[in-house]
């Protein structure tokens, strides 16, 4: 959008609920500031919710078009009709761009205008804006952290509590931090959407929604957490993308973290994403995962970039395979019948998948016995057959439970 002397830019609002609402307020407040940034003043042209406004109208009386509805219909044919216009767009939808991120792409690129999507990947961490242009043509290699606040507030809650986890999700709906239906959240499937933009922008290849596996918090229980503060590790839900075997593995778990590892002091519901480069090392980003008014504050900086003219254009560069099965480490946790022979039958199994192990320690008694071990690196399809094999064990009391372990620690 060129400059076109003091003539407002109008912007067609689509949504406003809890973003939307603060995004017309933000845009009030900071009209000097956004018309001294960009030359231009920007008022809001219309407004569409359930209740009011009409879509056909809004877009033939905007020069731009913000969507905060959510949900992938009506959005969906909403932001193709304003790009198919020629009309930019900034949305905060991340459901819309995992699943639909490959036709709204090919179609901001047929009309040559530009889609935004600032917000719809942490919060108000300027993560698609850092590697879209800082790191524009940087060979990433991975790109991963912390992409869910809503579980960050409750795994901290819980390790710092020791309360369990219905316990806490409850307090965390209390508090806002988590939804009356959280099941996005707590699934995992929230992350696994944010890491499909997150990997589609770094790697420059299609990735979807339905490609990415992601496990969630729910069968967290609060002994695990206990057990690993002993051993210095939080647990973090991570999501994950990364160039491995010649393809891109994108996935998202709960996982152990030591003491030394950036990620490890995040709390309560921040985010934080961490991009790995030969070129660059390291960054870490963190902040707020949420909120109306942080997430408006992304939204507002993504219509400042397309009123000043900067155009980063998302390209497919190649389609990678997804690589399923990769390495990690496992915190094992076996609940065993208090008998002499036992860790020698689970060592037996274990061996036998050629899975070996780091460290193990024997705590409690009677009906408590318990093992509780950590699994030196080994691809997650032996692992999984291990499992499968010490699930047959008539020594172990209940199905065993494992969560991954992260053991760089950046020093
Ligand atoms: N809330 C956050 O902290 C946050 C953070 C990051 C990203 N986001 C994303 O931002 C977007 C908006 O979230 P939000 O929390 O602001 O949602 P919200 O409070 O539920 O507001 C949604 C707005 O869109 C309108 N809307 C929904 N469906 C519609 C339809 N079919 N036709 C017309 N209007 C419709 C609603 O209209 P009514 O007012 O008539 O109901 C409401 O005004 C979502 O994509 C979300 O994922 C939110």
């Amino acid at each position: 959008m060129g400059s076109e002397g003091s003539k407002p830019v109008r912007i067609g609002l689509l949504g406003r609920g809890t973003v939307g609402a603060a995004f017309a307020r933000l845009l009030e407040e900071r009209a000097e500031a956004v018309a001294a940034a960009t030359g231009r003043r920007a008022e809001i042209a219309g407004v569409l919710t359930r209740g009011e406004g009409s879509f056909e109208q809004i877009l033939a009386d905007s020069d731009l078009v913000v969507e905060l509805m959510g949900g992938t219909d009506p959005a969906r044919e909403h932001v193709l009709a304003a790009l198919r216009a020629g009309k930019p767009v900034v949305t905060a939808n991340k459901q819309l761009l995992a699943q639909h991120g490959d036709e709204l792409f090919a179609a901001a690129r047929a009309a040559g205008v530009q889609l935004r999507f600032e917000a719809a990947v942490a919060g108000v961490i300027p993560i698609v804006r850092a590697i879209q242009e800082s790191f524009g043509v940087t060979e990433i290699s991975k790109v991963f952290g912390i992409v869910n606040g809503t579980t960050n507030f409750i795994l901290t809650e819980m390790a710092a509590s020791g309360a369990g986890y219905d316990e806490v999700l409850a307090q965390a709906q209390k508090l806002g931090y988590a939804e009356a239906d959280p099941s996005d959240d707590v699934s995992g499937a929230d992350a696994a959407a944010k890491m499909a933009i997150l990997a589609r922008l770094a790697f420059h290849t299609p990735v979807t929604l339905a490609e990415v596996p992601f496990e969630g918090i729910e069968a967290i229980q609060p002994d695990d957490l206990a057990y690993a503060k002993e051993l210095g590790l939080s647990l973090k839900l991570l999501g994950v993308a990364e160039r491995r075997d010649g393809g891109v593995s994108v996935r998202v778990f709960p996982c152990f973290l030591y003491r030394g590892h950036p990620l490890a002091p995040i709390e309560g519901p921040f985010n934080a994403v961490m991009v790995e480069a030969p070129a660059i090392t390291e960054v870490t980003m963190s902040g707020p995962g949420a909120g109306g008014l942080q997430t408006a504050s992304a939204v507002l900086g993504d219509v400042v970039s397309i009123l000043a003219g900067e155009a980063p254009v998302h390209e497919t560069r190649s389609e990678l395979p997804m690589v399923a099965d990769v390495t990690s480490s496992f915190y094992l946790h076996l609940e065993v019948a208090d008998r002499p022979g036992v860790l020698a039958q689970v060592a037996t199994v274990l061996g036998d998948h050629e899975v070996s192990v780091k460290s193990v320690v024997q705590r409690g008694a009677g009906e408590d016995a318990r093992l509780v071990m950590v699994i030196h690196e080994c691809l997650e399809s032996r692992f999984a057959a291990a499992i499968e094999g010490l699930g047959e064990l008539d020594e172990l009391r209940a199905p065993p439970r494992s969560i991954r372990v992260i053991e760089e620690q950046f020093q």
